[in-house]
């Protein structure tokens, strides 16, 4: 396999440089090691001020959050209390895990409208049943932010949405897949959540790319996960079961191959090297896996959107626009620089 950084990793560096994109319509943020802070094409916060100065009033926001199902879910959470923690002057978050259900995270939502809060961000489990609270919210006056999924509603209900290209992340794992394994083989696909957007567009993106260029390429078993490396193990070991001849794995998120990677060497088998792996999300632990020699590739998602966050609640308390999808740029990884860049991990 060529040694490589893949062009996005360039570009991002390039956005963060010059705030100039990558040739999307829409603003980008940066991944890999540095906070997705600086990189929004519209105003930026004057040096002497903090980047969510609303006034002399503080910035109050409502945060519901999935729950703690990955490592990347943890890092998404650390960087928005972080940021929240870092500027008390300014902001007051309240902050609400929802421990991976939808009504959980519709009460919230519910209880931020009571309070009154200026901006409420949501993660959405899953795509669909937003209809109705969302509209609640707008009755109310208070624009919502969806950070890192997106939600099945007309976009007159929510205000942007901050995050990842899924069907790109899935569509270059395919391409990853497709050279680790010389363009053919059985493979099999750890989906996440159902009916989570990351999970939707990660296998849309996957499938259409092996099917439209990789014939020789058939995904003989698909199922979910959850997002989780408990039953990315579980799901494997029944993978393996009733295809003793796969070559590869593709997992949405890199907890998931890591628990398949258990499940690999619990039957005997070198993870990496009889079944390669190809992931998403570029957390620490599938970097120390690929240093092992245990995994192959991970599509970067970053979830370091904290900052980000809060920036564009300001502008929407401030009534100032924000674009529709503010995209973040993410890189692709591979095991033969894992060892170089895993220090450089900021997540
Ligand atoms: O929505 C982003 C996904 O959610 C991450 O890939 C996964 O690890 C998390 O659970």
């Amino acid at each position: 396999m060529k040694k490589r950084l893949v062009s996005s990793i360039l570009c991002a560096a390039m956005v963060a440089a010059t705030i100039a994109g990558c040739g999307s319509a829409a603003p980008e943020t940066a991944a890999t090691t540095a906070p997705a802070t600086t990189v929004e094409e519209t105003e930026t916060p004057k040096a002497d001020a903090p980047a969510t100065d609303v006034g002399s009033e503080k910035l109050v926001v409502g945060f519901a959050q999935i729950g703690q199902e990955s490592g990347w879910r943890d890092a998404e959470t650390m960087s928005i209390q972080t940021y929240a923690s870092e500027h008390t002057d300014t902001v007051e978050l309240k902050f609400a895990d929802a421990q991976q259900k939808q009504e959980n995270q519709i009460k919230a939502i519910k209880s931020f409208i009571e309070q009154d809060v200026d901006v409420i961000g949501l993660a959405p489990v899953v795509e669909t049943g937003w209809d109705q609270v969302f509209a609640e919210a707008q009755d109310a006056g208070i624009p919502i932010i969806l950070l890192d999924r997106t939600a099945d509603v007309d976009e007159s209900l929510y205000a942007t949405f901050i995050g990842s290209d899924f069907i790109e992340e899935g569509k270059e794992a395919a391409r990853q897949m497709a050279e680790l394994i010389g363009g053919k083989g059985k493979i099999v696909e750890l989906e996440g959540t159902v009916g989570a957007s990351a999970a939707t567009d990660r296998k849309t993106g996957f499938d259409e790319e092996i099917a439209a260029n990789y014939p020789d390429i058939e995904i003989v078993a698909s199922q979910t996960g959850d997002f989780t490396r408990a039953q990315g193990k579980e799901v494997m070991e029944s993978f393996l079961k009733s295809n003793p001849d796969i070559v590869g794995v593709y997992a949405h998120n890199d907890d998931m191959a890591l628990g398949a990677i258990e499940a690999i060497k619990e039957a005997g088998l070198k993870p990496g090297e009889d079944i390669v792996t190809v992931s998403v999300d570029g957390v620490k632990g599938i970097f120390e896996a690929m240093v092992a020699g245990e995994a192959n590739c991970t599509v970067e998602c970053n979830p370091l959107l904290g900052p980000l966050f809060f920036e564009t609640a300001a502008k929407l308390k401030n009534g100032e626009s924000v674009e529709k999808w503010v995209k973040s740029v993410d890189g692709v990884f591979t095991s033969d620089i894992a060892a170089d860049v895993i220090d450089s991990r900021a997540y």
